[in-house]
């Protein structure tokens, strides 16, 4: 990755958040580590807590040695040590604001950065309208002579009227262009990998079509519960989450047309496409085809109602109604305190005439090709063969590759990618506002019937795959669900 034309300072509002230490931090020290940053850089990190450069560089220091990928090397540690600033001041202090313009002023002489700024609002979603307007207000971005981009944290908005209202106070200050709205499933390298496994490989594209696939499954699967994000998961909940984001965009990437080039908007057209073409729910439909759950003891968690009616779990079904996918049904599932971490893409291929291999030959499995997210990055593929030494008995066998189990194969985080692409002004692994308002649509209207009909919660124990009515909503079609992360033994 190359360095040019991308000086700049990058400001985090939430400077001493847990994002920042987890993953920002030691996302930077990565980039530099792999020579992606450039030499005219700096951070700038803004919180509501006071202390000095010093302290706050040596919080970072700890972060970065305790999550980086990467083992933090002394160092380099020094080179960027130096270029990472704390400034405390509240989000709606006038003063703070001018403070901070006079000093990225400063910055920009000391490192050359021309007035260049990537805002990373790190902040809880309440904050980022105001932040927006503080810094429109001070003249802080004006993208004259030099850019200003804003990065901005999920959840963008809790339904589409306020995505909407939140997204004009973005975009009349920064622009479509310079806005940045972060999914950070699409800075991880398998997400960017589903477009080359389809459009690079003449066995894939061929066949994936209504002709050939029986149903896709899409599962992201978490071991942990809300932990100590109650406050915000209450009114969340695994819809909005996790289906109106990550999810979604795992189901557009899996479903799209091949876009006429690798250009942002090329590829972001067809995307939305996919979006457009889900087909519209009845609240009838949303009854029968979206399931959720709450796992016991979610209720006793901290910041949590001890009658709360939100989901930690959810399941649907789900068509892409066009020329491609009619018929196909799209199995969704999320949900926190299941049995592994992991997310994959389940693609189940219909099965051949059955005139040859009877049940005597030991019937047929689905052919099946799992795109594997994570924690295993890469690919399996699952056919029949037959089993030495029989008279023709078939039997499952499986192609498996794991591109991250290589030795020294350390996947750049998420973050890392996403940093780097909004130096770059690259807005590909983004989401563009079409992709945001398309996916609210849908989810709002299950959000609706939701709200109006009271679950019977909890209804699943930590440690199993959901409730029993997910697993019945492929029954009804003769399908269930594969299962994931690696225990495709079980199904054969
Ligand atoms: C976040 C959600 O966007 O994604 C979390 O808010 C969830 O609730 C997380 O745990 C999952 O991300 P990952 O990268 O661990 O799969």
């Amino acid at each position: 990755m190359g360095t040019d034309n991308i000086s700049s300072v990058m400001v985090i509002f939430g400077g001493t958040g847990d994002l920042t230490h987890r993953k920002l931090m030691p996302a930077v020290y990565n980039l530099l580590y792999d020579k992606s940053l450039p030499e005219n850089f700096c951070v700038v990190s803004v919180g509501r807590r006071d202390k000095t450069d010093e302290i706050y560089r040596n919080e970072v220091y700890e972060s970065i040695k305790k999550f980086s990928r990467i083992k933090i090397d002394d160092e380099l540690w020094k080179n960027l040590r130096d270029r990472i600033y704390y400034q405390k001041f509240e989000f709606n202090d006038d003063y703070g604001y001018s403070k901070l313009k006079d000093f990225l002023r400063m910055l920009d002489d000391k490192y050359q950065t021309n007035g260049n700024r990537i805002y990373y609002l790190a902040v809880a979603p309440e904050y980022f309208e105001l932040i927006v307007e503080k810094l429109h207000q001070h003249g802080m971005a004006e993208n004259e002579k030099s850019w200003q981009r804003v990065m901005i944290e999920k959840p963008f908005g809790k339904d589409l009227n306020s995505a909407v209202y939140l997204n004009k106070k973005i975009t009349d200050v920064f622009t479509e262009k310079n806005t940045y709205r972060i999914d950070h499933y699409l800075g991880k390298e398998m997400l960017q990998n589903i477009m080359v496994i389809r459009f690079a490989n003449v066995f894939f594209e061929p066949v994936w079509n209504n002709k050939y696939i029986d149903n896709v499954q899409i599962s992201s699967s978490e071991m942990v519960g809300v932990e100590n994000r109650g406050g915000y998961y209450e009114k969340a909940g695994a819809l909005r989450d996790m289906i109106q984001n990550h999810m979604l965009q795992l189901l557009t990437l899996t479903a799209m047309e091949p876009p006429i080039d690798l250009t942002t908007d090329s590829i972001h057209d067809e995307k939305v496409k996919v979006l457009k073409s889900l087909k519209e729910l009845t609240p009838d439909l949303v009854l029968k085809n979206a399931v959720r759950g709450q796992y016991e003891g979610y209720r006793n968690e901290d910041r949590v109602s001890p009658d709360s009616d939100t989901e930690t779990f959810a399941a649907l079904k789900v068509f892409v109604d066009n020329f491609r996918w009619a018929g196909v049904p799209f199995y969704i599932r999320t949900g926190k305190k299941l049995p592994v971490k992991s997310t994959e893409i389940v693609i189940q291929f219909k099965p051949l005439p059955g005139v040859l291999y009877f049940k005597e030959y030991g019937g047929l499995m689905p052919d099946l090709l799992v795109i594997k997210i994570q924690p295993e990055e890469g690919v399996f593929l699952q056919f029949n063969a037959k089993r030495p030494g029989t008279l023709n008995k078939v039997i499952p066998v499986r192609m498996d590759f794991c591109q991250n189990c290589q030795v020294g194969m350390n996947s750049p985080e998420a973050y890392e990618r996403l940093i780097y692409d909004a130096l770059r002004g690259d807005s590909t692994l983004f989401t563009r506002w079409d992709e945001v308002e398309y996916s609210w649509r849908y989810v709002d209207k299950i959000a609706e019937v939701w709200k109006n009909n009271k679950p019977e919660f909890p209804n699943y124990k930590p440690g199993t795959w959901g409730p029993y009515d997910a697993d019945e909503l492929l029954l009804r079609d003769n399908f269930k669900w594969w299962n994931i992360g690696g225990f495709y033994d079980e199904n054969v």
